[in-house]
């Protein structure tokens, strides 16, 4: 049976090796789950702030500050606690790339 875990974990990391999440990529789709409170790429058509064309430094504050709870928020607190330091990073540079 010994060998066989280990036949499933060799498969497993394969599996792993073979869908390298592509750098460019990753935050465009990270970003897709922001679209639908912030609008699509950042330009909220409503009461929620638009977050498109800030620098990447301002972004990663802001999300760093919901995440630690000392920035205010309503919803941005539970959500940014969904997201690693990296993601955000991610997400931050994506959307300060935004014309
Ligand atoms: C469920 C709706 C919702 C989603 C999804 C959402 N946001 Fe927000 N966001 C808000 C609201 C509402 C605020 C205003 C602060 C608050 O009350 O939480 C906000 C504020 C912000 C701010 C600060 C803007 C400012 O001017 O202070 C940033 C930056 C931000 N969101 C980034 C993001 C990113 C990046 C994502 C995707 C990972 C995202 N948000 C997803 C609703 C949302």
């Amino acid at each position: 049976m010994a060998h066989l875990r280990s036949i499933f974990a060799a498969c497993l990391g394969l599996t792993l090796l073979s869908f390298p999440a592509p750098a460019q990529e990753m935050p465009l789709a990270l970003a897709l789950s922001c679209a639908a409170c912030h609008g699509t790429d950042g330009k909220s058509p409503g009461a929620i702030p638009t977050i498109d064309g800030r620098s990447a430094k301002e972004m990663k504050e802001a999300l760093a500050g919901f995440k630690n709870g000392t920035r205010p928020a309503t919803v941005m607190n539970r959500l940014a606690k969904g997201y690693t330091d990296q993601e955000i990073d991610a997400l931050a540079d994506y959307f300060s790339k935004i014309k």
